[in-house]
């Protein structure tokens, strides 16, 4: 059985006052929910306070990026030392990045193999446009971004993948959950033609794109699905806390 994990992206959202309301305004429930590995990603200014907060509790912290290198002349980089020891999963890859700041597929490798060796856990994010959708390309994005991102890695030890078509995000017309369970399905073959089987198996993958208290179980219900990352619904603690509730539920029964 895979852990289900629902990760909350707040992008670039919160001053750190804001950030710190934001997770005592969550943190008492979210840590009293079982079954589920919950992380919290704010902006890196923020970090140090959520980890404050969260300290003792079972709630996990995230960045949303860094760059590769260890250190030097890269102003205005965060490195994985940087991020080693002060949280333990980190996202990669985001389609936002991708579009905005040049993270190309070779960049985002380098990045998983950065934060790999810096025992950080990636959260690689993949996803095809509305343009790759309607051209019947989604399979093939996919698969390319997977296997990059991938590249020259022996071991992808606790990496988690989202599945986040960009049509999907920040839109409110999330996927249908049959379409993320079948990408994921996707995604865990190549995982599995990678690494083999067990592997695979052992991989979670999220959906991310437009989820909400509403219509978690659409996607968590599914079996290929072991998760979500959310970003817009992350920022609202009854929302954030009730898609982590659900999920509990519905992976403890299922
Ligand atoms: P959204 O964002 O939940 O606001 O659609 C998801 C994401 O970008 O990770």
């Amino acid at each position: 059985m895979r852990m289900p994990i629902i990760a909350g992206n707040w992008k670039m959202n919160t001053t750190a006052t804001e950030a710190a309301e934001l997770v005592k305004a969550m943190k008492k429930k979210l840590n009293s929910i079982s079954g589920v590995e919950k992380v919290l990603c704010p902006p890196f200014i923020s970090l140090t306070t959520v980890k404050d907060l969260i300290k003792g509790t079972s709630i996990k912290l995230g960045a949303q990026n860094m760059y590769y290198e260890r250190s030097g002349a890269y102003t205005g980089e965060i490195s994985p030392a940087m991020l080693s020891g002060l949280c333990e999963i980190v996202v990669l890859g985001h389609s936002e990045r991708r579009a905005h700041f040049g993270d190309t597929d070779q960049i985002v490798n380098r990045k998983v193999q950065a934060a790999l060796a810096m025992q950080l856990t990636p959260i690689i994010c993949v996803g095809e446009s509305l343009e790759q959708n309607e051209a019947g390309e989604t399979i093939e994005v996919v698969t390319r971004q997977v296997k990059a991102a991938f590249q020259g890695i022996d071991s992808p030890q606790e990496t988690v993948i989202a599945y986040e078509p960009i049509w999907a995000i920040g839109t409110g017309k999330a996927a249908r959950g049959d379409q993320a369970n079948a990408l994921s399905g996707v995604i865990r073959s190549v995982v599995a033609q990678l690494y083999g089987n067990s592997i695979a198996q052992e991989m979670r993958i999220q959906y991310g794109g437009s989820v909400t208290a509403a219509n978690t179980s659409e996607f968590i219900s599914q079996p290929e699905i072991d998760g979500a990352l959310v970003g817009g619904a992350s920022l609202k603690a009854a929302e954030f806390i009730g898609i982590v509730e659900q999920t509990s539920k519905i992976k403890q029964v299922g």
